[in-house]
């Protein structure tokens, strides 16, 4: 069997994070310059079924059984092997490296999990059709945080524009204006599982006081999605903006990603909110060419200790 390499990208959300899970929609672009990539080679000379998997960023350098059946990554091919009927696991070294920083708000677990699936899948000689592998990376997302809403498997597959709501088709959005976004890190490395476990925690313990949040925020990703669409720079900014204040309001900022979202306001961004599981992970800024060079170095200035800007093509 040849080897088959596969990779997936990177997600940012644009508006509606966390609200998502309580099925509200949200927005999300796909991130194709930062990407996690998949090889799956025969192991010749290995006994039959030794499946070892090498993935230095997860610290992994072992045969699959060493991780435990609970481990993600072994949920994610045995997953594939009973969908697709294979009973002897394949002799094979799999090796996954990611340029994309993990546990960061920009959507790495779905990413891992869509380019082992496609790589493997290819291996084994059937390859996966878009919905069938969307479908098997959501079971899969289930036993990396227990309720995934289900947006970052949907942009990662398909790799493009995404207004979600958990339940119905995703519709994919064609923006009739290029956008460009400056990304900043806070350095800081959050467990998804462990945000959207504290908001259900909180959402529990006093619905009258996070409700309304939640349904805020749903309201301008409505709103959002019509701004984002035609091209109204200033709305989508402000739309950003508003969802950040709820979510700080709803803890899932910490100081150092508000620290980042101010000096983008201060630079001139026309919006600017943190992205994906939040308390740490990366902000996003919305900006003009006039102003994202000022943003960027605003947000190095502000302690980012990695700023990149990813630009969204209008669609033809
Ligand atoms: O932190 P990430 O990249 O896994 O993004 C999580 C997005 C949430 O809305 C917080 C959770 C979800 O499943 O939608």
């Amino acid at each position: 069997m040849p080897a088959m390499s596969s990779t997936a990208c990177g997600k940012l959300i644009l508006l509606g994070e966390h609200a998502v899970v309580y099925h509200s929609p949200a927005i999300a672009i796909p991130l194709s310059s930062l990407r996690v990539r998949t090889t799956v080679e025969a192991a010749i000379g290995q006994p039959q079924g030794r499946l070892q998997i090498k993935a230095g960023q997860l610290g992994i350098d072992h045969d699959l059984e060493m991780l435990g059946m609970e481990h993600f990554l072994v949920q994610t091919l045995e997953l594939l092997f009973t969908y697709l009927g294979v009973k002897q696991r394949p002799t094979c070294l799999v090796t996954i490296t990611a340029d994309l920083p993990l546990s960061a708000g920009l959507g790495s677990s779905a990413a891992i999990v869509i380019s082992l699936l496609r790589a493997m899948s290819a291996f084994l000689g059937h390859p996966l059709e878009l919905h069938d592998l969307n479908e098997l990376a959501f079971q899969s997302e289930k036993t990396v945080h227990g309720r995934p809403s289900g947006i970052d498997n949907t942009v990662i597959t398909y790799e493009k524009p995404v207004y979600y709501q958990r339940g119905e088709e995703p519709e994919f959005l064609q923006p009739s204006h290029g956008y460009a976004f400056v990304v900043a890190d806070t350095g800081i490395r959050k467990s998804t599982g462990g945000s959207v476990a504290q908001l259900a925690a909180d959402l529990a313990a006093n619905p009258t006081a996070i409700q309304p949040h939640l349904d805020a925020i749903a309201d301008l990703v409505r709103e959002g999605k019509r701004s984002f669409q035609t091209g109204d720079l200033a709305a989508l900014g402000e739309a950003m903006s508003a969802d950040q204040d709820h979510l700080s309001a709803l803890r899932l900022s910490c100081p150092e990603l508000d620290a980042l979202v101010l000096a983008a306001r201060q630079a001139g961004a026309l919006g600017a909110k943190l992205t994906g599981g939040g308390m740490g992970g990366h902000m996003l800024a919305l900006v003009t060419p006039e102003t994202e060079t000022k943003v960027s170095q605003a947000l190095l200035s502000a302690g980012s200790p990695r700023v990149f800007t990813t630009h969204l093509k209008p669609a033809e």
